[in-house]
């Protein structure tokens, strides 16, 4: 039987599989310079897409703010079409492999990278970004973390600016989050057991999105309901 035969329940617990061994990013933490090769291999090239998706909405010339940057991977690719990127990350081992790859790539002056974890993000400037972008993170932070974070990412942003967020979320009909579940679960007890790390699925990023203060422009779903690209703007200043 080939894919294209495979019965649809199967197929999409197959892509929540493919997906959620994103899982295993929180036990590569701790190893950044296979982290990425890895995270292409394990996802089928699914994250690299994600983060390629998340580049191509950032304007030209932009100077965007990296919530948990971790090796760069998306700021480089920001960096095509963004003036300079501000990257923080709540990890030393994630924070040194940026740098790393600040050297590498030769974006010194355009990437910047700081050991700092959401809740320092009240030392940065107000309106100083043009976008906001992250991928793979709210889902590590708590409720809380996440609606600070969110409210700090509007407070940087000028009028205007984009937020761009993609993450694992939780899928809105019963029959998908069952699945869900079901796909997700041994994943998540070797996390736990590797690591004592967990990801959470976000009842409602886009409604989140919103409460920070964000008109929200766009919400793509994908794998099966259980991820999605939200983009917001600030609104821009009346009067
Ligand atoms: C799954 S990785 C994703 C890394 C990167 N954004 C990517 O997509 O390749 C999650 C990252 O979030 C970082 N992180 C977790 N909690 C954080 C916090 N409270 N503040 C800043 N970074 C955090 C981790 O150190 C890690 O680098």
């Amino acid at each position: 039987m080939g894919p294209k035969d495979q019965p649809k329940g199967h197929l999409e617990a197959r892509k929540e599989r493919i997906l959620f061994s994103y899982i295993f990013m929180k036990l590569l933490e701790g190893r950044p310079r296979s982290y990425d090769r890895t995270m292409d291999k394990v996802s089928r090239g699914r994250v690299l897409e994600i983060k390629r998706s998340v580049a191509g909405k950032i304007p030209e010339g932009a100077r965007v703010l990296e919530i948990g940057c971790g090796t760069g991977e998306l700021a480089s690719m920001v960096l095509t079409r963004a003036s300079q990127v501000e990257g923080f990350d709540v990890s030393p081992k994630m924070v040194e492999a940026a740098r790393r790859r600040i050297q590498e790539e030769s974006l010194s002056g355009r990437f910047r990278v700081s050991l700092m974890g959401v809740d320092g993000m009240d030392g940065l400037a107000e309106a100083s970004f043009d976008a906001v972008v992250s991928t793979l993170v709210l889902s590590e932070l708590s409720p809380d973390e996440r609606r600070f974070a969110l409210g700090e990412a509007h407070r940087v942003l000028e009028p205007g600016g984009l937020v761009v967020i993609a993450d694992e979320v939780r899928p809105r009909t019963a029959g998908r989050r069952a699945l869900h579940a079901v796909t997700r679960a041994p994943m998540l007890a070797l996390t736990y057991l590797v690591s004592s790390g967990q990801t959470h699925p976000i009842p409602d990023l886009a409604g989140e999105v919103r409460d920070a203060g964000f008109s929200v422009t766009g919400e793509e779903r994908s794998h099966g309901d259980a991820f999605a690209l939200v983009t917001g703007q600030k609104r821009a200043e009346v009067g």
